[in-house]
């Protein structure tokens, strides 16, 4: 099964539509496969820059940028991420390409 990295955005908008729960809920699921986040690691990130199609979440190395999370879409979204399902394909494409490469040239970075 692929490691994978998944960030959820905490910057103001995303935690105001309710970030924080996504992420305790996200985290909360994945656990149930991985409880010590050895293949599948749920971080916090800053700001994406697509805060208008917040709350934002991204995977790693699958280069998945998902927009417009709720609570509702994280089954879908973990079981895709533990190996048992396909991406979530309605969530994404909805930020600017250029966006998007920001994180993934990041992450892409070995510095
Ligand atoms: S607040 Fe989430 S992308 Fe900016």
């Amino acid at each position: 099964m692929t490691n994978r990295l998944c960030y959820v955005c905490e910057g103001g908008d995303c935690t105001e539509k309710g970030s924080g729960d996504v992420f305790d809920k996200l985290r909360d699921l994945i656990k149930q496969s991985d409880p010590n986040q050895e293949r599948i690691k749920i971080r916090r990130y800053p700001c994406f820059g697509a805060c208008d199609q917040g709350i934002n979440v991204t995977l790693y190395p699958d280069k998945i940028f998902y927009s417009k999370v709720t609570e509702a879409d994280l089954p879908e979204i973990a079981a895709h991420i533990e190996g048992k399902g396909e991406p979530v394909k309605r969530l994404t494409g909805k930020c600017q390409p250029d966006v998007e490469q920001i994180i993934w040239d990041m992450l892409d970075s070995p510095y």
